[in-house]
């Protein structure tokens, strides 16, 4: 079925998310609908899925005009959506998630679970998916659960399949795994739209590329395009996409951490028995899926986790057992995961959220009163160095946009005079052309000799910035191997393969 959006315009009070974006897709093609954060890729999608009504524009499958109220009509047009947060119900098995909805099909509508068994493993068999009917949702891996989402679609009939940023979640070998499945989709005649900003994966499917930015359609790119020529289509100028670096000159042994252990209140531990040392102007980046201790580790690195184990020295001092006020005292930066529940408030304006934590004392606070004009000086500069784009220093960041907000808490962070950095996620939202720049800032900040410990779920961040790489899989180091590790190497110790030669 072939699929045509037409000249879509969808506003949300004076925001165009939308603005006359067309858009067809041919059967047996893989469209790749790729644009930074905010673009208006999902909103677009949303329309399709006839979750939002567009405020103009038309959409035609085969050539026909068609009007979706609902998903519910769009599923019965054959419209299938796979969504980042997976829609299943985690103790139900395989066949009775696909069953779940599809009482529009008949296939279900006698709640014959029987049907819905011998459809999945037909459909399972089809594709190769290895899935089956009667497998419990929770004990699944993040990536055969995607599959089940997958055929959950197809058992209804998709000729249309939208992947919106579905390899987020995925490990780099499911992620591969992901591509195989949709060059077996658009062998088999279904038109596929897959939303990303990930460079590799676009080029490694696309057959074709629409770039949208800002709501608008800003070109159609050959999936023969380089990086760097798709990146600033992205952003509309050119981008740095490497990350320079000089070898490290690596100091004493700055941060040292022995048999860290993290439980929560329930006993359940996170982070199990972790040592691990960073020397002063050192990188170590720690790779994983999301959701295998990361976050428990960076907390505890910050005294906000309360149920800690070992040992975390920092300079030789002990850090476990004391404050968050006190381990910020002692020069510990933190960009922390999600911003907007630790990195900002929101109704504070970017100037002030470029002083919180500092006013306590110097040098904005002097004999108690805040130096309004040294603020002022600071945020100014700061605005123009991270490029953060607002009216203003007076504009409440939560106002700015992911990308700027994290670039508030990234310019506070940095220009503390700090003894260790700890970035979680540090570029997550932010727009390609931004990334550059945070990145410069981490390596500045391991070249001043502190050691830094980024944690990202990005492969291609942890390269990036790594001088060490340590993979966590369920709260254990599964290796501490160097920055130039395979990608595939690292992608099985992600799934908690222990590599053959682990050089520390
Ligand atoms: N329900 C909504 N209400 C108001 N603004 C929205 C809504 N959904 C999205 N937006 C805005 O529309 C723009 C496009 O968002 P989105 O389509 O989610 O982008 P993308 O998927 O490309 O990251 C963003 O500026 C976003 O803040
Ligand atoms: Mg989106």
């Amino acid at each position: 079925m072939q699929l045509t959006l037409r000249d879509i315009t969808k506003r949300f009070g004076s925001l165009v998310a939308n603005d006359r974006i067309s858009l067809t897709v041919e059967p047996g093609e893989i469209h790749c609908l790729l644009g930074e954060n905010g673009a208006g890729k999902s909103t677009l999608m949303n329309v399709l899925y006839g979750l939002y009504q567009a405020d103009e524009g038309e959409i035609l499958l085969d050539g026909e005009p068609r009007k979706f109220s609902g998903p519910g009509d769009a599923i019965a047009a054959g419209i299938g959506m796979v969504h980042q947060h997976f829609m299943l119900v985690p103790v139900f098995t395989v066949a009775e998630n696909v069953m779940l909805g599809n009482e529009s099909t008949g296939l279900a509508g006698s709640l014959d679970l029987d049907a819905a068994r011998r459809r999945v493993r037909e459909i399972s068999e089809r594709f190769g998916f290895h899935v089956s009917p009667d497998a419990v949702v929770e004990d699944l891996p993040v990536g055969v659960q995607q599959r089940v989402e997958i055929i959950k679609a197809l058992s209804r009939d998709a000729k249309v399949l939208v992947f919106d940023e579905p390899t987020a979640v995925l490990t780099p070998q499911e992620t591969d795994e992901l591509m195989q499945i949709m060059r077996q989709l658009r062998e088999s005649g279904v038109a596929i739209v897959f939303i990303t900003h990930k460079l590799r994966e676009v080029r490694e499917v696309a057959d074709r590329i629409t770039v949208i930015r800002l709501g608008k359609v800003v070109g159609e790119a050959s999936p023969k395009a380089s990086n760097a020529e798709l990146a600033s289509l992205m952003v509309g100028r050119p981008v740095e996409l490497t990350v320079h670096k000089d070898p490290p000159r690596l100091g004493d042994d700055a941060l040292v951490v022995e048999g860290l252990t993290v439980a929560d209140e329930t006993g359940l531990v996170h982070v199990n028995d972790l040592s691990f040392t960073v020397r002063g102007g050192e990188v170590l980046a720690v790779a994983g899926v999301q959701g295998n201790g990361q976050t428990e580790l960076t907390e505890a690195l910050l005294g906000l986790q309360q149920h800690v184990l070992g040992s975390i020295r920092l300079d030789g001092h002990e850090l476990v057992g004391r404050g968050v006020r006190s381990i910020l005292d002692a020069g510990v930066g933190f960009v922390p995961e999600d911003r907007q529940v630790d990195g900002l408030v929101g109704t504070f304006s970017i100037a002030e959220n470029l002083m919180l934590d500092r006013s306590f004392g110097k040098p904005f606070v002097q004999l108690g009163a805040v130096d309004r004009g040294r603020l002022r000086a600071f945020a100014e500069t700061k605005l123009k160095e991270y490029d953060i784009r607002a009216p203003g220093i007076g504009t409440k960041a939560g106002n700015l946009s992911g990308g700027n907000q994290q670039k508030v808490v990234v310019a506070r962070e940095l220009s503390k005079d700090l003894r260790l950095l700890v970035a979680a996620q540090p570029t997550r939202g932010v727009d390609v052309g931004s990334i550059e720049f945070i990145h410069q800032q981490i390596v500045a900040a391991r070249d001043s000799g502190i050691p830094v410990v980024v944690v990202s779920t990005e492969l291609d961040e942890v390269v990036a910035l790594a001088d060490r790489i340590m993979v966590l899989y369920r709260g254990q180091v599964v290796g501490i191997v160097p920055a130039d590790t395979p990608r595939d190497v690292l992608g099985l110790m992600m799934t908690g393969e222990r590599p053959t030669e682990v050089v520390a």
